[in-house]
């Protein structure tokens, strides 16, 4: 879409207390969702900023990759509804419609498999560079290195104009994330590397470089690897999210897609974003120690109360008002997993269930439309997995490395793109001179 494209015939006008002679601002819109006011003649035009902390009512971009309406509980990828996506695609499928746009027929879907599953292998070297770290580095230490790394071991594919380069570094960061994310995984618990095996699928490749060591094969259950592969759709990109709008501000300055992406890696490993599947299990395992499902009354009054700094991982979300269309997908998996593993009278899940059943009932999370989020369940499917907690935000960059690059190459190839420099309210000292060293206080 062109700017001529957005435009609308509205206008907003901004008017001053301060004598400042008002404005009119071009309203823009997009296929659907709320209008925007292009303000980027403000300074021009009046000398001013505006200020929003946490972009809560900034657009900083042009997207058509992912959708979000909150209030309905929908998430699109390129316009399709996800609940379609995890139902009837995988995730190769899933990448090669976020970074192309369109979904693939047949022949291209398994060409494009072919490619990936060919591209999996890591430089050789890159084994001697994680031994460089101490055994007992958080996994997504590592990871954010071994990305970063990649500028190193792939220098003919760093130049950001050309569209073949931007495309076999798209390949090679999808192929490559799973060896690496495995990599990490083995280095941390002491066990040798596990190469990739190219004619397994994308989900059992990632599971067997996991799980099988040299003196034992893995044998993916077919229920197990359906589940990975959903836990990878359902995380697959989310619109402009902090470690997505990391890596466009990063990718902005020109820098190689390796550097961007590790810059999203080292964003997404902060609590607040995605290491809250982690928070939750550990906080389904601490009411089990506590006493378990006989715990649970006591628990849910201390979430509620102002007074205590607990909440209820795994509920609550800043963009969805409604259910998370994520969480839903999330738990028919979960049920499929403990049945397939015989667990379906697992503890941990019988608990989350009784929570979430009190909670959708409860005035509280009624009133401040709390629903479960995807992190609700996606920390109990994982660690029924095999997955152990320290690799949950790892899974999850394997995942979201295909929205990086989608929006890395949406953001490079827009006739709009310039570098990212936000500005500020300057609240320090005035002028002032530099005190002579003996005279300061
Ligand atoms: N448990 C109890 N109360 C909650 C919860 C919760 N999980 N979430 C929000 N509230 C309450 C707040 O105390 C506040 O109550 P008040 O109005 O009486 O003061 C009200 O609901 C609004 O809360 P905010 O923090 O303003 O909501 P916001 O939209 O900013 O926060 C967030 C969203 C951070 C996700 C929050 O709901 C939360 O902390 N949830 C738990 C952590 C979690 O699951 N995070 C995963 C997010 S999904 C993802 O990252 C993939």
């Amino acid at each position: 879409m062109t700017t001529e494209d957005k435009a609308t015939e509205h206008k907003a006008t901004l008017s001053f207390s301060d004598g400042t002679p008002s404005v009119d601002f071009p309203m823009m819109k997009g296929t659907v969702g709320p209008d925007v006011i292009d303000i980027r003649k403000l300074y021009g035009a009046t000398g001013k900023f505006t200020y929003d902390t946490g972009f809560l009512s900034t657009a900083s971009c042009n997207s058509t990759v992912t959708y979000i309406d909150g209030d309905a509980g929908k998430l699109l990828y390129r316009g399709y509804p996800i609940e379609q996506l995890a139902t009837h695609c995988d995730f190769l499928e899933v990448c090669y419609l976020l970074y192309y746009g369109e979904l693939p027929n047949a022949p291209a879907l398994e060409e494009f498999k072919d490619l990936v599953m060919h591209h999996t292998m890591v430089h050789e070297q890159m084994q001697f560079a994680i031994r460089g770290f101490r055994r007992d580095s958080h996994p997504m230490a590592i990871l954010t290195g071994l990305v970063g790394g990649m500028a190193a071991f792939y220098p003919d594919s760093l130049d950001i104009n050309s569209p073949e380069q931007q495309d076999i570094s798209f390949v090679r960061l999808v192929a490559k994330m799973p060896t690496m994310v495995a990599m990490a995984y083995k280095y941390s618990i002491g066990q040798p590397y596990i190469y990739p095996v190219n004619r397994l699928g994308y989900a059992s490749n990632f599971m067997h470089m996991m799980f099988a060591t040299p003196c034992e094969d893995y044998e993916p259950n077919p229920v197990l690897v359906r589940a990975m592969d959903r836990i990878f759709t359902l995380h697959a990109d989310h619109e402009q999210n902090a470690s997505t709008s990391t890596v466009r501000l990063c990718g902005s300055s020109g820098t190689s897609p390796f550097s961007a992406i590790a810059a999203g890696v080292a964003c997404l490993w902060g609590p607040a974003h995605g290491g809250a599947n982690q928070a939750c299990l550990e906080m389904l395992e601490q009411i089990q120690a506590d006493g378990g499902m006989a715990k649970v009354g006591e628990f849910m009054e201390k979430v509620k109360d102002k007074h205590s700094a607990s909440r209820l991982m795994g509920f609550g979300h800043r963009v969805y008002k409604n259910f998370d269309p994520r969480a839903k997908l999330m738990q028919e998996t979960c049920k499929e997993v403990l049945a397939a593993l015989g667990l379906e009278n697992d503890p941990i899940f019988k608990l989350a269930m009784a929570l979430e059943k009190i909670a959708l009932e409860d005035p509280y999370f009624v009133e401040r439309k709390l629903y479960p989020n995807v992190d609700f369940y996606s920390g109990i499917v994982q660690r029924a997995l095999g997955i152990p907690t320290s690799m949950f935000t790892c899974i999850f960059a394997l995942a979201r490395t295909i929205g990086w690059v989608a929006q890395w190459k949406e953001m490079i190839t827009d006739s709009e793109y310039r570098i990212g420099r936000p500005r500020q309210l300057y609240t320090g000292s005035v002028e002032r001179d530099v005190p002579p060293r003996r005279g300061r206080s």
